[in-house]
């Protein structure tokens, strides 16, 4: 039962083997590197821009610049009866390379071949391509070709392979094959060149991209993940795609601005959502003022008693911890300040409510025409870029504000939720945003 399984494990060895290899070769050509392309059986071009690996050679390839293998003079050692006894000899994957061996015979004698050590693997093919005998000399043509899984991945610019053939009771003849299973180039690489944009490694005429980067000079980025229904391609509004705290940046993701009031909040995968819009949307916590934990919330919210000298503490780049928030709920306006946790866990301070006896009730005078306008704005915005224009009281008064077209906007009493956050709760507040 032993052997039976050890049997099996070298032949899963095996074959997970040879798919490793496999796999390389049997990429596209253009995503092959020199030391590949070379283990595959190519030939590689080092100048920018061509096609660099190529399996058969064609006019007008790579007219300047083609990577020379290492390559070893041939030599040879003639014996008495049999020359030569000893040879060297290059030799390049899948190119077979074929070599005479003479000896004194009337007749073909038997010629039995191996491999007698190799530094990479064993496979390799060698057979005798031809025999003649005349005037009581023989002669036999050997043909040697490394294939294609012969180098491994850490072969290096100089394997090395010994082939024993035995001719007849004659001799033995010794034959060192030379073998380039990586290019010379390659141990040169200007890293993050400028020719692949910053993105890559230039090495042997080719870049080779970082994670994120693809293409031919590394240009084009890899997006993990869309945005789904929501574009962000449009930098005229990427500015209220990105909440007004970020810009639209490569793969449709928001670049959220560092520095910004409470920018070390600002939730990248969520649109640059800032902290108080996240806070915002648990309207239960703001308006239950009381100490305790926001039970009701999807964010862990915790809420504190309100304390002026801990709202002024700083940290050590000399930010406010504390970010100031205002939030009208149902006519009740709030204040209070908020600050995230490294877990992530958000804190908050009601500074005033109007549900607070000590404090005056701060009620918002409907300035209905404003929203009115406002909505107006946002309903013509939709409808030319199909996309949501959203202002947060808090946000930062932003760039495209120059635009005489924003400029109702930031009235003070414009508010409602951004489309474009999407919080992992809930409706939105107003229903008119549902039909856009
Ligand atoms: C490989 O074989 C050749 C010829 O048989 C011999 O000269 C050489 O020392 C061997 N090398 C190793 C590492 O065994
Ligand atoms: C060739 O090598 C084999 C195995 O090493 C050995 O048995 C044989 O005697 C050798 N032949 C000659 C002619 O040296
Ligand atoms: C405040 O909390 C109490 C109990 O936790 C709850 O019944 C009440 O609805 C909350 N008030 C508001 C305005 O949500
Ligand atoms: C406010 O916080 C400071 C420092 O944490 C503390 O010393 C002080 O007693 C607190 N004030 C009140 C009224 O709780
Ligand atoms: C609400 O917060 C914003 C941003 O901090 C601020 O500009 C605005 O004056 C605040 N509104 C009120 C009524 O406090």
């Amino acid at each position: 039962m032993r052997t039976m399984a050890s049997v099996w494990f070298s032949v899963l060895v095996l074959v997970s083997v040879q798919q490793v290899f496999g796999n390389v070769c049997s990429k596209d050509n253009s995503e092959l590197n020199c030391n590949e392309c070379i283990r595959c059986g190519g030939n590689w071009c080092n100048e920018i821009g061509s096609t660099h690996c190529v399996t058969t050679l064609e006019d007008g390839w790579c007219p300047n610049d083609q990577e020379m293998l290492l390559d070893m003079e041939p030599m040879s050692k003639a014996g008495k009866k049999v020359s030569p006894v000893y040879a060297e000899r290059s030799l390049y994957v899948l190119k077979p390379d074929r070599m005479d061996i003479e000896y004194v015979a009337t007749d073909e004698l038997p010629i039995k071949m191996g491999i007698s050590n190799t530094t990479q693997t064993s496979k390799f093919h060698i057979r005798t391509y031809d025999t003649k005998c005349r005037d009581n000399k023989c002669r036999t043509t050997i043909e040697a070709t490394p294939l294609q899984d012969f180098c491994s991945a850490t072969g290096s610019t100089a394997e090395f392979v010994f082939v024993t053939i035995s001719v007849g009771h004659l001799a033995n003849v010794t034959v060192k094959y030379f073998v380039p299973c990586a290019c010379e180039c390659s141990l040169k690489v200007d890293t993050n060149s400028a020719t692949c944009n910053g993105h890559g490694d230039l090495s042997c005429g080719a870049c080779k991209c970082h994670p994120e980067w693809t293409g031919e000079f590394c240009n084009t980025p890899i997006c993990p993940k869309g945005r789904g229904d929501v574009q962000c391609t449009n930098p005229d509004f990427s500015y209220a795609e990105c909440s007004g705290n970020g810009y639209c940046g490569p793969c449709e993701t928001c670049i959220c601005y560092t520095d910004r009031v409470g920018s070390q909040y600002f939730d990248q995968e969520e649109y640059c959502a800032d902290i108080c819009m996240i806070s915002s949307q648990c309207e239960d916590c703001l308006l239950n003022s009381t100490a305790g934990d926001c039970e009701s919330c999807v964010h862990n919210m915790i809420v504190q008693n309100f304390n002026e000298s801990v709202r002024e503490t700083k940290d050590h780049l000399n930010r406010n911890v504390w970010v100031a928030c205002n939030e009208t709920v149902n006519d009740c306006h709030i204040d209070y300040y908020a600050r995230k946790a490294e877990d992530k866990t958000i804190y908050l301070m009601i500074e005033r409510t109007c549900n607070d006896i000590n404090s005056a009730p701060i009620v918002a005078t409907p300035k209905v025409s404003i929203i009115l306008g406002v909505l107006g704005i946002l309903a013509a915005v939709a409808a030319i870029g199909g996309v949501m224009l959203w202002k947060h009281m808090n946000a930062i008064p932003p760039v495209p504000l120059n635009d005489p077209q924003y400029q109702n906007i930031d009235a003070e009493d414009c508010r409602g939720e951004n489309p474009l956050y999407k919080p992992p709760t809930s409706s939105f507040k107003n229903p008119t945003y549902g039909k856009w």
